[in-house]
C-alpha cells in the first residue's frame, strides 16, 4: 500500500488495535435537519474526546467543524437525493476530489445500492471515486445502504453488498449489523465497521450489536443516531468506546454508561 494510503488508514484505525470509532453525522444530506442534529457544531463538540475519525458532509465540516481539531475525517461525497423525493438510490458524486484533498480529508465515503433501481449507477459511481481517489491515496469507504427498505438487512444481502464493493476496490466498507453477520465479515477482504440504524429501543441493544459486530470480526462502528439522539451522548460514546478500544463487555458498558450518567 502506498505510504499516503497507509498512514491515513492507520489514521482512521487506530494502529493499537486495528479499530476505529467513529462518529457519522452526515445524515442531513437527505435528511435535512434531523432531531439532535439541527446544530451539528453542538452535537459534535462534546463528543469529540470519545472517537477516532468524523464522517460528515462538506458543509458541515467548513461551517461546523473546529479546523484546529486533530481529527481524521471521513468526508460524505455521495447525495443528490432526499428523504421526500422520488427514490433514495438516485445518488451521484456531489464533492470533486480536488475538494476533499484541499480540505485535507483522511478518507471519501459514498453510498451503494445493490438491487435497487439505480445499482449500476452507485457501483459505478464508486468504481469512479475509487480510480480517482487512488490517484491521491485516499481510501473509499462504501456504505451499503438500504434507503427505506430496512429489512433488506439481512446477512445474504450484506454479504453480497460488502464484497462487491471490496471487489470494486473500497478500501473500508460500511454495513449494517444482522444475524450471522460473522458471513459478512468472513466474506469481505477489507475493514468492516457498522452503522447503528435507527433509533434502537435501549442502550443495552446498542452495547450488544457493537459487541456482537466486534466479536464477529467488524473493525469498529461508524454510528450515528443511537449516540447523539440519546439523551446521554456522551455516555453513549464513551461506553462504545471503551467496548470497541478496552475490551468491556455489554455488562461493563452498561455499568460505565449508568455511572456517567449519575
Ligand atoms: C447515512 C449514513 C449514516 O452515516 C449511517 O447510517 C450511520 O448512521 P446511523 O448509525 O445513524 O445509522 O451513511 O446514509
Amino acid at each position: 500500500m502506498d505510504w499516503g494510503m497507509s498512514n491515513r488508514m492507520n489514521r482512521i484505525f487506530n494502529p493499537k488495535d486495528g479499530r476505529t470509532v467513529m462518529l457519522a453525522i452526515d445524515h442531513g444530506y437527505f435528511l435535512g435537519p434531523l432531531s439532535c442534529l439541527e446544530d451539528p457544531r453542538k452535537t459534535i463538540e462534546p463528543l469529540v474526546p470519545y472517537i477516532d475519525s468524523l464522517m460528515p458532509t462538506r458543509g458541515v465540516l467548513r461551517n461546523c467543524v473546529d479546523p484546529k481539531l486533530n481529527l481524521p475525517i471521513v468526508l460524505r461525497v455521495s447525495g443528490g437525493n432526499s428523504i421526500v423525493g422520488k427514490d433514495l438510490s438516485n445518488e451521484g458524486i456531489t464533492v470533486s476530489l480536488e475538494d476533499a484533498v484541499r480540505l485535507n480529508v483522511s478518507a471519501v465515503a459514498l453510498s451503494i445500492y445493490v438491487g435497487s433501481e439505480h445499482e449500476h449507477q452507485t457501483l459505478t459511481n464508486l468504481a469512479k471515486l475509487i480510480n480517482e481517489a487512488q490517484n491521491y491515496g485516499i481510501p473509499v469507504l462504501a456504505v451499503t445502504a438500504v434507503g427505506k427498505e430496512l429489512d433488506k438487512r439481512d446477512a445474504r444481502y450484506l454479504a453480497l453488498s460488502c464484497r462487491i464493493a471490496a471487489e470494486l476496490g473500497a478500501q473500508i466498507v460500511k454495513t449494517y449489523y444482522c444475524d450471522d453477520f460473522e458471513k459478512v465479515v468472513k466474506s469481505c477482504p477489507v475493514p468492516v465497521v457498522i452503522a447503528g440504524g435507527p433509533k434502537a429501543n435501549s442502550e443495552l441493544d446498542v452495547f450488544e450489536m457493537a459487541y456482537n459486530a466486534l466479536a464477529c470480526g467488524a473493525k469498529g462502528v461508524d454510528m450515528g443516531r443511537n449516540i447523539w439522539q440519546s439523551k446521554s451522548s456522551v455516555a453513549m460514546i464513551s461506553s462504545i468506546q471503551a467496548i470497541v478500544h478496552q475490551g468491556y463487555t455489554v455488562k461493563k458498558a452498561l455499568a460505565l454508561f449508568n455511572g456517567f450518567k449519575k
